[in-house]
């Protein structure tokens, strides 16, 4: 695949704007970074990881392409597509924060080239090579290597931030948008995979989300909240595995937790999402960030 290069890259080192040139990006005092043949940036510095090969592995990666491509989340996809279409506009910078393996970015792509003339930018990013290697097999959109907590992309330059079930860091996503910017955080609600926990789980907890008030505290007013729920076809054995693995459970799960879930075949799930729309707004409270990640 193609790199697609978009004006709005900056330095991750010094900030400075990233100018195309022949198989790298450069900046203006000299930093350079390759364009991998698989058509992806890596612009994660150093001081942007916590340990050697950060975020998801191969095999998480590879466990939520098959099941995401399977479409047990279509839904999930259409109804993102639905909030994040009336932002788009010809030019407008979309980016999805810790893209994973990009299924969520290559479905608005997909609405996007089927309702017109359309030509926004889209960018993917995440932490974890092995998902940014998935992805580029997916769409053209451009395609990063980098963390939330260094974006690298222009200050004031984005239109939309997407960060679905994924390690927001607010301060940083309110930076790079523009004064009137959207940022879209999709997360899972109560009843999610609730089939699922209660069979890992020895009793099932309901964390009571701080998300509303920390997002405010950051500088950013609630524009609109909705979820979504549905139950899954039957899962096979193989997708009940792919799907533990693609989540959070995977390392949280007892080991006997996991050797139930083992069992289980032609087994429905619930699926519950909250999606919030956030406008950034001129008032910061508290330089707050959320939930920390896994770089
Ligand atoms: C649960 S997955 C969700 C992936 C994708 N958004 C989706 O819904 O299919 C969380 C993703 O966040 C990435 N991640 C973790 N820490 C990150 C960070 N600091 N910056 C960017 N991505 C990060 C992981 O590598 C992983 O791909």
């Amino acid at each position: 695949m193609k790199f697609v290069y978009s004006e709005v890259l900056r330095c991750p080192l010094d900030h400075h704007p990233l100018k195309l040139d022949i198989g790298c990006l450069r900046c203006p005092d000299g930093h350079v970074f390759d364009i991998a043949s698989q058509g992806y940036v890596n612009l994660l510095g150093a001081a942007d990881k916590r340990s050697r090969n950060p975020g998801d592995g191969k095999e998480m990666v590879t466990a939520r392409r098959d099941f995401l491509n399977a479409g047990h989340y279509q839904p999930a996809a259409d109804a993102l597509n639905r909030l994040v279409e009336p932002l788009v506009s010809n030019n407008s910078v979309i980016v999805d924060a810790g893209c994973g393996e990009g299924y969520y970015l290559q479905q608005l792509a997909k609405k996007i080239a089927a309702s017109g003339v359309l030509k926004p930018s889209l960018v993917g990013f995440d932490i974890s090579k092995s998902a940014i290697r998935a992805a580029t097999r997916r769409s053209n959109a451009t395609w990063l290597v980098a963390s939330n907590r260094n974006i690298p992309l222009v200050a004031n330059s984005v239109d939309c931030v997407l960060s679905l079930f994924g390690f927001p860091i607010l301060n940083s996503f309110r930076s790079v948008l523009k004064a009137s910017g959207s940022l879209i955080l999709v997360d899972a609600g109560p009843q999610h995979l609730i089939e699922l926990r209660k069979v890992i789980y020895p009793q099932v907890h309901h964390s009571d989300s701080k998300m509303l008030q920390q997002v405010c505290a950051a500088g950013f007013l609630p524009e609109k909240t909705s979820t979504l729920q549905f139950q899954t076809d039957p899962l096979s054995q193989l997708e009940v595995h792919q799907l533990l693995s693609m989540t959070p459970h995977l390392f949280r799960a007892t080991k006997e937790g996991k050797a139930r879930a083992a069992l289980l075949d032609n087994f429905r799930v619930t699926v519950d999402i909250v999606f919030q729309h956030l406008k950034k707004s001129g008032k910061i409270e508290s330089f707050s960030s959320s939930n920390g990640d896994v770089g």
